[in-house]
């Protein structure tokens, strides 16, 4: 059961461009507060309460039970769980479904459930009626301390992931930690490897604190998890403060975000997606040590450093799989169409240190031939 006393930890993250600011909330239970958190500042109305054929069951009926209790009309959208259903036919759809149900500009959108789930919902609020509010309810790991926070909403095309999107901020976002009890354990680790990346370029005692409580993350200890959550989800918005519309010049913004995730995603892409996200960006955090040091940009330990934490939190090491042979050659075809590329160079995040990034750029030769020379063995 939740404890209804915890007091929720509370962030602001601003968006000096719009001269815009949202809130985010996090504490175990805020589900069954999302009716009287909506209900601040505005007239109950109608809401669309958009979710996935897993996560609805499970958790649709406390949304949906709080929102009613504080005077709001709700219509539920269900759409099939995972990446697939991130196309922009069910985004038509969804708008359509937002019709039927008879909502105005006035009314809101809340999107519950994970990445997927947030980014498609946010650019249905985004697009509806030129944009309507939106209140993101994150429900998976990554999409509490990643995808809910930042604005970033989009769909998939065939040519590529997340092609047609938009940034529009929520107006509040929730994160109930309590949900995480019904998140399976591989899903899970994808959210850990994103707030070991915060840690890793933010703040090593984030990093630490992570690799020490590993076991009660996994038992999902609730009087932990907000904390930790928190504190992921506020290194990642100073972050996105800084560049909330991803225009600062190389090093300073956003694109530090990519940490772990140019060779990351080359393996994912490789992997036919086989290996999740997150056990990709793994993969890609220990390249990213590697490399740092094999340029001598980090001293020397910093790839066993890496390695520990990543086992710590049971996540994939196996890089060399992915770096000789075939798999080796097609990972480096695809680091040739990163979509980072300028001319024949990749942007490339490096760390000189736990809490230290660096952005450099190489050629994805390089990369290749630094990661192959510099294993540890
Ligand atoms: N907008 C951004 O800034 C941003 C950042 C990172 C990732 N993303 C996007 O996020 C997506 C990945 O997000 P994801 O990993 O959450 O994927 P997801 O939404 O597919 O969720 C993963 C799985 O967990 C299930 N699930 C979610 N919450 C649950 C819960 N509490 N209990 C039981 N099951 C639950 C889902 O139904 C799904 O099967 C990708 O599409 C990615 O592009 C966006």
């Amino acid at each position: 059961m939740s404890d209804p006393s915890s007091k929720p930890l509370v962030l602001d993250v601003r968006v000096p461009a719009q001269d815009f600011s949202y809130q985010v909330r996090v504490g175990d239970g805020l589900l069954a507060r999302l009716g009287a958190e909506l209900a601040r500042g505005r007239e109950p109305g109608r809401v669309a309460l958009i979710s996935d054929s897993n996560v609805m069951p499970l958790h649709g009926p406390t949304a949906r039970g709080s929102l009613e209790a504080a005077g709001f009309s709700v219509s539920e959208l269900v759409i099939e769980a995972g990446e697939p259903s991130k196309t922009p036919e069910r985004m038509v759809e969804l708008v359509r479904g937002l019709v039927d149900a008879g909502l105005g500009r006035h009314d809101v959108v809340v999107a519950l459930g994970g990445g997927v789930v947030g980014d498609l919902a946010g650019l249905v609020a985004a697009v509806f009626m030129r944009g309507i509010d939106l209140v993101q309810c994150p429900t998976s790991l990554l999409a509490q301390v990643d995808a809910s926070v930042g604005g970033k909403v989009a769909v998939d095309l065939p040519e590529g992931k997340n092609l047609l999107g938009a940034f529009h901020f929520p107006r509040a976002v929730l994160i109930d930690t309590s949900v995480l009890q019904t998140l399976p354990d591989d899903e899970l680790g994808c959210g850990l490897a994103e707030m070991l990346k915060h840690g890793a370029l933010f703040s090593g005692e984030h990093l630490e604190q992570l690799v020490e409580q590993a076991d009660e993350i996994y038992a999902r200890e609730r009087s932990l998890l907000p904390r930790l959550v928190a504190t992921s989800v506020a290194l990642k918005a100073a972050c996105v403060s800084r560049d909330p519309l991803e225009m600062a010049e190389a090093g300073k913004g956003r694109v530090l975000l990519n940490l772990g995730h140019t060779v990351g995603h080359a393996i994912e892409l490789v992997s036919a997606y086989e290996l999740r996200h997150g056990e990709a960006v793994a993969l890609g955090l220990r390249a990213t040590a590697r490399l740092s040091v094999a340029k001598g940009i980090a001293e020397p330990g910093l790839e066993e450093q890496m390695v520990a934490a990543l086992q710590a939190l049971r996540l994939p090491t196996a890089l060399d799989e992915w770096l000789d042979g075939e798999r080796g050659a097609a990972v480096e075809r695809s680091l040739r169409h990163d979509k980072k590329r300028a001319d024949t160079t990749v942007t490339y995040i490096a760390l000189a240190g736990i809490g230290d990034p660096r952005t450099i750029r190489l050629p994805p030769g390089e990369i290749m031939a630094l990661l192959r020379g510099g294993a540890v063995r």
